[in-house]
């Protein structure tokens, strides 16, 4: 049944957006930069336009590198991922003394979990499902990289993902728009502050615009497609909650958008991003994206130069397509001075809101790096972000926290290997100090400590593929040996144990750009490895690293205890002693679904119901939407997470059983600490629209509390649910919400809850 009646809240053309924070109507900024324009030649302004790679003067003297030239004839916007307060200072006296109208440069890195201080992947930042230190990781990473002479940083990534072979999924917040959103305002806060030309406030870029997460078979820079209803309700929103939290620029993504790559799509760009959402920053592209159009069969060097200015596009990453190649579309008037103009108008704002222009060497300070990075204070706030991340999957009889006097035999191949902790893109990582698992250990057991370890194996098996996955100063220390050998080495020192940790997962190169997988289970030799330990009798531990969601079926029935700690950053041994020890409960929540097997990819928890569901409690049904061979549901589902301890809910109570625009509904629940640790829950909320004039998903969130209860306590959390949750897109692409029945979910994952229903008016 359609509905008759609904709350039309915006026809999107006409939507009133919230102006980002940075790019407020500001007179002043608007007559310096009209006077400085005044001024540029044509070069000289898509010379701002221009993103080159930094070349060798990440090694050589700025002033002799090959790019030196092209910043004196004033053909350079800006670098990136160079380092140092010294060395950008050097870079940027270039600019301010050598080129003719001395514009400062800007100088971006990919600073996306932490500088210096690596905080864990985002993936793992998601999971904490805590705002505010995930907020606080950023604001960490944007004083320390400030300290060090960047002020703009590429992140936050905000790509939904639903494809765990898309090794890209670590570097995002998983798979939900609503979690993904509230992230992606708090990491903008954190990089931005309240005042961007501060000298420890950077500017943030939101990428990968747009749908970079939906690229086909989860093969990196792959072809995506889907319907605008899809795009508007399920993949766009964190980007747009990014823009409204003020992001100062955006990224465009590598992948087609509606046929047409990002860097080229004017509705992506223009009509979406700037008419409808009012979007004031500056656009960069990816990283040569605008010469791999050539490769997309868009046509040649000039061609999709010029299509990508048109598009509204900015700024031109490494491609160097419109530094040259724009100037001969002007004299066919295929693109206007207006447009170069506008584009050149925009860079030059953000380096007014930077504060570059009175002082160009405002983030160059020398002191500051050597006081403000890597502090002992920020590393502790990496730790304890670190063990908030971690998601206990499994724990059979309580089998964490470890308890009492144990002889602990620490096996697999990321026990001792601190560089892999860091995960991909930690570009400023100083990797010799970052902790590993038996470092960590070590500290947190004593010297006296009975700590024997053993390898057990080696990552990855195949010698070919360990170079692939053990890059960027990230060894693996592929063993030679046979996997029987280290097995046998593992297996030998048995008799000594009480209790084995192992180790095991992916590296961190096995995750992040170019690393999609196609077989997402423990890689190589590890199940066997886990397989000889299980048979010694003794009770088994699996810490599991890993960038992204893997099959472990296997490991989740004959493991008795499984604690997934990602990446965790420069402290990740440190904190997953802290966790293994119970110095911390855990309280990690999955952002994304673990599948069963590879069959069930895509999988996602709000999914649409189909006309043929399985029902309740059944795992074949024939001539229903399922599998012969395997349930439908995950492994672990969205939202999922143990604890030491044991939470009760109980008691949902609704103010109402109606809700309109002018009256909002209270949904409380008691939660209760029934076990015996001191602990943290997030308390997810969900809702599902019974009827809709388009389908709805089977459950969304549409809110979370984490709250922290002592032992034996019990707290009453209250959310409220107003006609403004219960918007989406229909299918005019008007954000509506229309009147009928909900369902509402409260509870401690998107599959254990208490229900209860209301109506819409
Ligand atoms: C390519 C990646 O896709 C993007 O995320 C990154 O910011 C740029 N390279 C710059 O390093």
């Amino acid at each position: 049944m359609l509905r008759n009646l609904m709350y039309v809240v915006a026809l999107l053309p006409l939507a009133a957006f919230t102006q980002p924070r940075t790019q407020l109507a500001n007179p002043k900024m608007e007559a310096s930069v009209s006077e400085l324009m005044k001024k540029m030649t044509l070069e000289e302004k898509i010379g701002q336009l221009n993103l080159p790679a930094s070349g060798d003067i990440t090694t050589g003297t700025a002033n002799s590198s090959n790019v030196a030239e092209q910043i004196k004839q004033g053909k350079v916007g800006g670098l990136f991922n160079i380092k140092t307060a010294a060395k950008i200072r050097e870079v940027q006296k270039i600019a301010v003394e050598q080129s003719r109208l001395k514009i400062p440069l800007i100088f971006g890195m990919d600073v996306i979990h932490g500088y210096k201080t690596v905080f864990p992947v985002p993936l793992a930042l998601s999971a904490s499902w805590d705002l505010a230190l995930i907020e606080k990781s950023a604001r960490i990473a944007a004083q320390e990289a400030s300290a060090d002479g960047i002020c703009w940083t590429f992140s936050p990534m905000v790509d939904i993902a639903r494809d765990p072979r898309w090794g890209r999924v670590v570097e995002g917040s998983g798979e939900d728009p609503y979690l993904g959103s509230q992230i992606a305002a708090a990491m903008i806060k954190g990089y931005q502050g309240d005042d961007l030309s501060s000298n420890n406030t950077i500017l943030a870029c939101v990428k990968h615009f747009a749908l970079y997460g939906a690229a086909e078979a989860g093969r990196d820079y792959n072809t995506t497609d889907m319907s605008r209803i899809r795009m508007y309700n399920e993949y766009l929103p964190p980007y747009k909650a990014a823009v409204d939290a003020g992001a100062g620029s955006v990224m465009s993504s590598f992948n087609e958008v509606d046929g047409i790559p990002a860097a080229a799509n004017r509705w992506l760009m223009t009509d979406l991003l700037r008419k409808q959402w009012g979007f004031k920053g500056f656009v960069v592209t990816d990283y040569t994206a605008i010469s791999e159009m050539i490769s997309h069969g868009m046509g040649d060097l000039k061609q999709v130069s010029q299509l990508a200015l048109k598009a509204g596009i900015d700024m031109d990453m490494v491609a160097d397509g419109f530094l040259n190649t724009l100037k001969k579309p002007l004299e066919e008037g295929k693109i206007t001075v207006a447009e170069i103009d506008a584009a050149c108008r925009r860079i030059l704002e953000a380096k007014y809101c930077l504060g570059l222009f009175d002082d160009p060497y405002r983030y160059c300070d020398p002191q500051r790096a050597g006081k403000e990075v890597f502090t002992t204070e920020n590393r502790q706030v990496a730790r304890q972000t670190a063990a908030q991340t971690f998601v206990l999957l499994k724990n059979d009889n309580q089998l964490l926290p470890i308890q009492g006097k144990n002889k602990i035999a620490l096996v697999g191949p990321l026990a001792d290997n601190g560089e892999n902790m860091t995960g991909t893109w930690s570009v400023a990582a100083d990797f010799a100090n970052s902790v590993s698992l038996l470092d960590g250990l070590k500290t947190a057991l004593g010297d006296n400590a009975d700590l024997l370890y053993a390898k057990g194996s080696n990552v990855v098996d195949d010698s070919a593929l360990d170079a692939r996955v053990s890059i960027f100063g990230k060894p693996t220390r592929w063993d030679k040996r046979s996997p029987k050998e280290m097995i046998d080495e593992a297996v030998a020192i048995s008799p000594n144990w009480s209790l084995v940790v192992a180790a095991v997962g992916e590296s961190a190169e096995m995750t992040g750009e170019s690393s999609s997988r196609s077989d997402i289970g423990l890689p190589g030799n590890q199940q066997a490895l886990l397989e000889a330990l299980l048979a010694t009798g003794k009770p088994v531990v699996m810490v599991l690293f890993t960038g992204r969601p893997l099959t472990i079926a296997w490991e989740n029935e004959h493991v008795p205890a499984i604690l997934n700690v990602w990446f965790g950053g420069t402290e990740a041994g440190n904190a997953i002693a802290d966790v293994l020890m119970g110095k911390v409960n855990p309280s990690g929540k999955l952002s994304m679904t673990f599948p069963r097997s590879m069959g069930q990819i895509p999988i996602y928890y709000n999914h649409k119901n189909t006309g043929r569901p399985l029902a309740q409690g059944k795992w074949f049904q024939k001539f229903r939407s399922n599998y012969l061979d395997i349930p439908n549901d995950p492994l672990y589902p969205f939202g999922y997470g143990l604890s030491y301890t044991t939470f009760d809910y109980k008691n949902l109570q609704l103010s109402g059983r109606e809700l309109n625009s002018a009256r909002k509904l209270k949904v409380s629940v008691e939660v209760s600490n029934t076990g015996n640790y001191d602990g943290a829950e997030v308390v997810q909320l969900y809702i599902r629209d019974l009827v809709g004039s388009i389908t709805r998903p089977v459950k969304e969130l549409k809110g979370f509390q984490k709250i922290f209860l002592k032992k034996g306590e019990t707290k009453t959390v209250e959310f409220t649910l107003t006609e403004k949750e219960l918007r989406f897109y229909n299918s005019q692409l008007q954000f509506v919400s229309e009147p009928g029945d909900f369902q509402v979910f409260v509870g401690s994952s998107s599959e254990k809850w208490l229900q209860g229903n209301f109506t819409l008016k």
